[in-house]
């Protein structure tokens, strides 16, 4: 057994009891866990992720397939997961299940299980989607806003580099040319660091 899938036993044994009789499978992290150039970490899974256990398979599946093809890698070549490791939903008005942004509860239970992921697979670089990674890793009270196409120190000792939530460019389209060129940014660094 790898260093990862005894982290990833441990916390299948912390989580199964907290939510007895509520269907919360996890879905753990998956791609080059050995040293990869990058690991990706997003937010938390959404329904299709949940169905296929693996991150970022569905609608976010195609927005990372389009990060990978400007970054000229290949999803195996990185390491992909989340910061929340269930699917956070509540009941809309219609009375149909949805996602929901992960709560302050939720970021404690599962901040540090990440934290041990990121000390096993030891990426040379962390890209964060969106705010929700951003501030898990750095502080609370940075925003993506201030801060995104830069490498910048966190918690974790690696460097990281925060990018928008794919998701959020496509209810603020102006975002996309900004994304587009935070991508570039990194894509250039990552190039002059081999
Ligand atoms: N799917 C994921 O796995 N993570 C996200 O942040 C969004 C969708």
């Amino acid at each position: 057994m790898t260093q990862l899938q005894a982290l990833y036993a441990d916390m299948q044994k912390f989580f199964q009891p907290l939510w007895p009789g509520e269907d919360k499978p996890l879905v753990l992290g998956e791609g080059n866990a050995f040293n990869p150039p990058l690991m990706l970490i997003g937010e938390a899974p959404g329904e299709t992720e949940v169905i296929k256990r693996r991150p970022f398979v569905g609608k976010a599946g195609k927005n990372l397939d389009e990060f990978l093809s400007m970054m000229e890698m290949k999803r195996e070549d990185i390491f992909i997961s989340n910061v929340v490791k269930i699917r956070p939903t509540d009941i809309g008005p219609t009375g149909r299940t949805r996602n929901r942004a992960p709560n302050k509860e939720e970021l404690a239970l599962f901040i540090p299980w990440l934290m041990k992921e990121i000390a096993i697979v030891q990426p040379k670089a962390l890209v964060t989607l969106g705010n929700v990674p951003l501030k898990a890793l750095t502080d609370p009270r940075i925003t993506i806003g201030d801060c995104h196409g830069t490498f910048m120190d966190c918690q974790a000792g690696v460097p990281l580099f925060a990018l928008y939530h794919p998701a959020s460019i496509i209810y603020r389209r102006a975002l996309m040319p900004v994304y587009q060129a935070d991508v570039l940014t990194l894509k250039e660094a990552l190039q002059n660091t081999k």
